[in-house]
Parts: structure tokens; sequence; C-alpha cells
């Protein structure tokens, strides 16, 4: 087999999402033990407005998951057909939209009934775990070689930003 290459517009949307993912769990972390705590805390305090920093992180989340999706259904909906991928994918997609549907303020109050918020501690869970799962089966495929070849820099001459636009397009006529 060779050297894996991933297209670089899912290098660049899977990239952002795999560096806003962990920032948007752990800061969820965080604002769950110093706000709920209800099944347990964290042994130690680390104050601040943890809150803020994890709704800004759902703030760019949210345009590079609506990207990255529209991006997994068209070009890349071939991959979608490894179970772990669409996994990794649809808890994205509930954390984040659970996300979308919360209120800063209801923590802060010490709401802690609303269902919506049930469905994001849900999602948190979901996505750590569908994560998990998605890079054990990318590694059990493919090994390091396709685990790097999603952070490698690499870029066929004819896989440059200006290909973008045709590659989506044609892959949206395909679907017709
Ligand atoms: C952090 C959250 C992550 C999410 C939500 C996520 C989601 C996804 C999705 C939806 C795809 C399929 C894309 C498509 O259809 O074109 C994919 C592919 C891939 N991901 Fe992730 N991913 C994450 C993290 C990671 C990490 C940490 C690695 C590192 C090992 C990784 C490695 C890969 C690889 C190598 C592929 C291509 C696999 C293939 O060709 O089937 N992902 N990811």
């Amino acid at each position: 087999m060779g050297r894996p290459y991933q297209p670089s517009l899912l290098r660049l949307l899977h990239g952002a999402t795999a560096v806003l993912v962990p920032l948007a769990w752990l800061s969820g972390l965080l604002v769950y033990s110093n706000l709920d705590g209800r099944w347990g805390r964290l042994p130690w305090r680390i104050g601040g407005d943890w809150i803020d920093l994890h709704g800004s992180t759902g703030v760019l989340l949210w345009p590079v998951t609506l990207l990255f999706g529209v991006y997994a259904l068209s070009v890349g909906r071939r991959r979608l057909q490894q179970p772990a991928n669409a996994l990794a994918l649809l808890a994205l997609a509930l954390a984040v939209g659970s996300g979308k549907l919360m209120q800063e303020d209801w923590l802060r109050q010490g709401v802690l009934d609303h269902w919506v918020y049930g469905v994001h501690l849900v999602a948190w869970l979901a996505i750590a775990l569908c994560v998990a799962v998605h890079v054990g089966a990318v590694l059990q495929r493919g090994g390091l070689p396709l685990a790097r070849s999603m952070a490698s820099w690499r870029m066929q001459a004819n896989d440059q930003p200006r290909h973008w636009i045709g590659q989506v397009r044609r892959a949206m006529g395909q679907r017709r």
C-alpha cells in the first residue's frame, strides 16, 4: 500500500475539529465540576470563567462542524461508510447541536434539570467514546501511517485550495 493521502480540505476541516473538540471537552469538564458535580467533582478546583471559554469554543466549533458535515456528506461520503467515522460525526453533531440549544446562564443559576442540558451531558460522554473508537479504528485499519496522513502538510498539485470549490461541486453534482 502506498503512503496514504488525505485531501487538503478534509485535513483543514478535520484538523480544526480535532483541535476544538478537546478544548470544548476539557472546558466542559471544568464547567461541570465547578457548577454541577452531581456525579463527582475533580479533586482540585481550577477557578476561572470556564463557561465563557467553553461557550467561545462552541461558537467556533459550530461553523466548523457545519462545514465539516457538508464536506463529509458530499466529498467524503465514501469514508462515512466506515461506522467509526460516521459515529464520530454523529457524536459531534449531537454535542454541537445540544450545546447550541443551551443557555449560558442555566448552570450559573443552578438550573441542572433541563432536558437539553441532559442531552448535552450525554453528548459529552458520547464524543469521548466515539472519538476513542474512531482513533482505534483508524489505527487498526492503517496504523500510524494512516493516522499521520491526517496531520501531514503535503499537498498534491491537483489538490490546492483553488481546487476545493470544484471538489465540493463535483461531489454534490454526483448525488443528483
Ligand atoms: C476530535 C474529534 C474527531 C472527529 C469528530 C473526527 C471525525 C472524523 C470523520 C467524520 C471522518 C470522515 C471524514 C469524511 O467523511 O471525509 C474522519 C476521518 C478520519 N479521521 Fe477523524 N475525527 C476526530 C479526531 C481524529 C483524530 C484525533 C485522529 C488521529 C488519529 C483522526 C484520524 C482520522 C483519519 C486518519 C481519518 C480518515 C480515515 C479514512 O480514510 O477512513 N481523527 N474523522
